[in-house]
């Protein structure tokens, strides 16, 4: 098949600077979990986007100097010439491809705690720094030749960029995480010197730092600028506003506009609270203050939307970060005219958490991601079967149905059973809850692919029994059947099942998804974290209940701080006027009363309630499993190799552990055992040759 050629306007090449972009399609910096302690992982999943199709790709976030570093988080390092090659690798690996390789400079001033380097940070003003963790520690205000050596470091650094191969570099002033941003607000530029004030002055220290930057590699390299749409944070903020005044007044300076929204929160904003391209109305107008080229971000999937985005005159570039984790093939499927085939990003930003939790990042839709050189997972690629033929795939929840879309793929004869009328298991589900209808995507991506193998069928409303997969005859089968909320409490607080003399009514997510839903005067216990409490608590509001969330957390669906929606989840349960009540456990349910507890003290209260919503933990349903187990015996006289027990049913977690799931097993079917050895590559680090003492 070949491109639409209403998209042809997408694949036209771009100039920015001295360099010329094969496309318009943009990935914007985004980390990965990965960063310093992982690079040839990083390297190889950038590489795998230069295949799919981007012109200009991008690495996260590069601390480029040691006197302002983000430890604990792992990004990349440019401090010095030992850092070179594990730039270049990633370098070269974009360039195999023909697409753009950038970099983007940080210099974290007031954000950068330097737990590592111990140094005493540098910003505009003398700050406490801000950082999510509040680090007690404080900023010092530059001086003139603090400054004079900031522009010194950063024209080290472009020249260590440009030696690992770097075509673009980008300064960060955008997410309230660079020094350039620092300067030009007056939330962060208290100064009354020629660098403070108007913001003129306020914007001499971009101006003469790009102009550093130009001077060292502007031959070579195009030099862009990511910055602030809105600061969001009220007068003293970089308002929009200010933000088209600078644009206006230095117009030409950098090579390209880079704008991105507000807080990193508000940029990545999930789909629970923002829609695609929900920073358009930011963006409107600003090209018109430019003759530089301008990207803007906006979870952009649609074809369609992207379009919009250039023949309006809004934007350059189409700048993704999140739509090319989610399809690194996203421009190469709207090229060959395969838009239908276009995995989805359901903006859910679990991807986010692999760099908040500092371990290495995941995608809902993607499970290859960050597995590219770890494991050698392609997201397009997949190895032929093995020996076997036939495969029954029970369950076509998340797990189910990825392990029967690979298992497709790699040619097996596959048979998915569902037990319900639809498939996507707690995705058909959850997709009806407030705010989640994108995680549909997870379903509705699987089941067109599906739909397009011969040698896959699919029974719906079909509920098998031990016997019946004992005697189908197939190879292997393997069990994905989900999980179910238990209502006894269990979960963390409570180990065992909490007190409850049944005068209450107790209900758990799976009833409310089923519609069965309890009016009056009702209690969320959220014992679980991520999002169900929230969302629950929110579907009770809006159907008119009156809503108390208690949690022993000291913040509402506390994890999704790693997801950047926490602050969102808290303000949409405020305004719909649930009641929110933190650090407290619901310890018992007595003579109609539900008796809570300080977790810290245990200081104990009582209120009245119609019914109690359980959110506490999930169990894995895993009956059948442990029937067919039972029978392992019989496993082999009805020419079965195998039976594996997969996703949430062997255990709960996020959808995204339950896609990997489902994935990893149609990998490694046929394949033989790995034993004891590590199943994926990683990079130790190479111990230096010198003198303890
Ligand atoms: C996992 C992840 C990591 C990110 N890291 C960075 C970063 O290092 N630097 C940056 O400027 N923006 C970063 N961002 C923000 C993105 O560049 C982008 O502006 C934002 O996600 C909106 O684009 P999208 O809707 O296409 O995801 C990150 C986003 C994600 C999803
Ligand atoms: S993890 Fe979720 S938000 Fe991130 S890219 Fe994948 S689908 Fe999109």
């Amino acid at each position: 098949m070949s491109r639409d050629p209403r998209y042809d306007i997408l694949f036209e090449p771009v100039k920015i600077g001295p360099v010329t972009a094969k496309n318009r399609f943009y990935q914007v910096p985004h980390c990965n979990g990965g960063g310093y302690r992982d690079p040839s992982a990083a390297a190889a999943m950038r590489r795998v986007k230069a295949e799919g199709g981007w012109g200009v790709i991008f690495t996260e976030q590069t601390e480029m100097h040691h006197t302002s570093e983000i430890a604990p988080y792992i990004e990349l390092r440019l401090w010095d010439d030992e850092d070179i090659p594990i730039m270049a690798r990633m370098a070269d690996a974009i360039h195999e491809f023909d697409a753009l390789a950038g970099t983007q400079l940080a210099y974290a001033g007031i954000n950068g705690p330097n737990l590592y380097s111990k140094e005493v940070p540098l910003a505009p003003s003398a700050m406490p720094i801000r950082t999510y963790t509040s680090d007690p520690v404080s900023a010092r205000a530059l001086t003139k030749q603090d400054i004079r050596d900031l522009y010194r470091w950063h024209r080290k650094a472009c020249l260590r960029a440009k030696t690992a191969g770097y075509d673009l570099i980008c300064l960060y002033s955008a997410h309230g995480h660079g020094i350039i941003q620092h300067f030009l607000s007056r939330a962060t530029n208290q100064r009354s010197d020629e660098y403070g004030g108007s913001l003129e002055n306020r914007s001499r220290f971009m101006r003469e730092l790009i102009e550093e930057c130009k001077d060292a590699v502007g031959d070579s390299c195009g030099i862009t600028l990511r910055l602030s749409l809105d600061e969001t944070i009220g007068e003293l903020g970089f308002a929009n506003s200010e933000v088209r005044d600078l644009i206006e007044m230095h117009a030409d300076l950098p090579d390209l506009w880079d704008l991105a929204h507000g807080t990193w929160a508000d940029c990545s904003g999930p789909s629970r609270f923002k829609e695609e391209a929900a920073q358009q109305e930011l963006v409107s107008g600003i090209k018109d203050l430019t003759s530089k080229p301008v990207v803007g971000v906006g979870r952009f999937t649609s074809p369609d939307v992207m379009l919009r985005q250039v023949n309006s005159g809004v934007l350059d570039f189409i700048g993704c970060a999140r739509p090319s984790i989610a399809d690194p093939f996203l421009p190469r499927k709207i090229d060959e005219g395969r838009v239908e085939d276009i995995r989805e990003c359901i903006g859910c930003n679990i991807c986010i958490s692999g760099d908040m939790t500092m371990s290495i990042s995941r995608c809902t839709q993607n499970p290859t991601f960050m597995e590219e050189w770890r494991k050698g997972w392609h997201p397009e690629d997949i190895e032929s079967k093995g020996e076997s033929d036939s495969v029954l795939v029970v369950g076509a929840g998340p797990a189910g149905l990825e392990a029967a879309r690979a298992l497709g793929n790699r040619g097996y004869q596959v048979v998915l059973a569902e037990a319900a009328t639809q498939l996507g298991g707690r995705v058909a589900r959850e997709r009806l809850l407030p705010g989640l209808s994108a995680w549909g995507r997870v379903a509705d991506y699987r089941e067109y692919q599906l739909s397009q193998m011969p040698n896959v069928d699919i029974y719906l409303d079909n509920e098998l029994g031990a016997d019946d997969i004992l005697e189908f005859g197939f190879e292997h089968a393997v069990l994905a059947t989900g999980s179910s909320w238990r209502a006894d409490g269990v979960a963390r607080y409570h180990v065992v099942p909490m007190p409850d003399d049944g005068s209450i009514p107790v209900h758990t997510p799976d009833d409310l998804m089923t519609d069965n839903i309890p009016d009056g005067e009702i209690v969320v216990f959220d014992d679980d974290h991520y999002y169900m409490g929230g969302v629950v608590a929110e579907l009770l509001a809006g159907r008119g209940c009156r809503v108390t969330l208690v949690t022993p957390a000291a913040y509402v669906s506390a994890w999704t701080s790693n997801t950047l929606e926490q602050a969102a989840i808290h303000t949409r349960l405020a305004e719909m006027g649930v009641r929110i009540v933190l650090n407290r456990a619901v310890s018992q349910i007595e003579q109609g009363r539900i008796v809570s507890e300080c977790v810290f003290s245990g200081q104990a209260d009582s209120m009245s309630a119609d019914a109690i919503v359980m959110v506490a933990s999930r169990v894995g349903n895993d009956k059948l499993w442990q029937e067919l187990v039972a029978r392992e015996s019989e496993w082999g006289g009805h020419g079965i190799k195998s039976i594996k027990l997969i996703g949430d049913a062997q255990s709960p977690a996020p959808i995204a552990w339950a896609t990997y799931a489902g994935h990893r097993y149609a990998r490694e079917l046929d394949k033989p055992d790995a034993g004891d050895a590590l199943p994926f590559r990683r990079e130790v680090t190479q111990l230096k040759n010198v003198c303890m003492e």
